[in-house]
């Protein structure tokens, strides 16, 4: 029997190849993460803007964990132009309502991959003249070179397979699995 027979119920017939990161792993990393980021910044307005759909789990983890006042808003981006090969454009589909200016700007990112979609979201959000831009990832590919503006906070080096749960999902499927996994092909 399968090690994950207890979710097989979820995984529309796909199977999960291993478990990368489980629920208490993600756990006591995002605990760390917020008082990482609690301690970075003494003070000042501090708005988490969460890039959806993927960061919606993580996010709603992470701010729990953060020990300071803040605020909270989203981010809805969408890609388009060139479906096969990624052209790097990116349209706000929700923009938050709140200013940015003058505030600390927390984007929360569900992984980095080639970085396309923050190095544009980073150019949007920057001419809005907010105190400082940094961004927080679950998950860091270190894929790319040329980021615009690296994640400061980065809860796991990823391994380069496609990976599901926790937020990230496979064609909008597996969101709400309590860990992250690698899908066997
Ligand atoms: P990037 O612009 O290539 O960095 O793409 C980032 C976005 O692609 C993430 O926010 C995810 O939605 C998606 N993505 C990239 N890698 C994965 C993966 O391994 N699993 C699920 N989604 C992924
Ligand atoms: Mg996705």
């Amino acid at each position: 029997m399968s090690p994950y027979a207890d979710v097989a119920h979820l995984m529309k017939g796909r199977t999960i190849a291993r478990i990368v990161y489980d629920a208490e792993t993600i756990a006591g990393r995002v605990r760390e993460l917020g008082a990482e980021i609690g301690a970075a910044y003494p003070e000042g307005d501090l708005l988490v803007l969460g890039l959806l759909k993927g960061s919606f789990i993580f996010l709603s983890d992470l701010v729990r964990q953060i020990p300071r006042p803040l605020q909270v808003d989203f981010l809805v981006a969408t890609s388009y132009g060139n479906e096969t090969v990624s052209s790097g454009l990116v349209r706000l589909v929700y923009d938050p309502e709140t200013v940015l200016e003058g505030k600390h700007i927390l984007l929360v990112e569900d992984i980095i991959d080639s970085g396309r979609t923050l190095n544009r979201l980073v150019d949007l959000l920057g001419v809005r003249r907010p105190k400082s831009l940094e961004i927080c990832a679950l998950l860091h590919k270190r894929l790319t070179p040329d980021l615009r503006l690296d994640a400061k906070f980065v809860g796991f080096d990823a391994p380069h397979e496609f990976l599901v749960g926790y937020g990230l999902d496979h064609a909008e499927d597996f969101r709400q699995l309590p860990f992250v996994a690698s899908l066997a092909d």
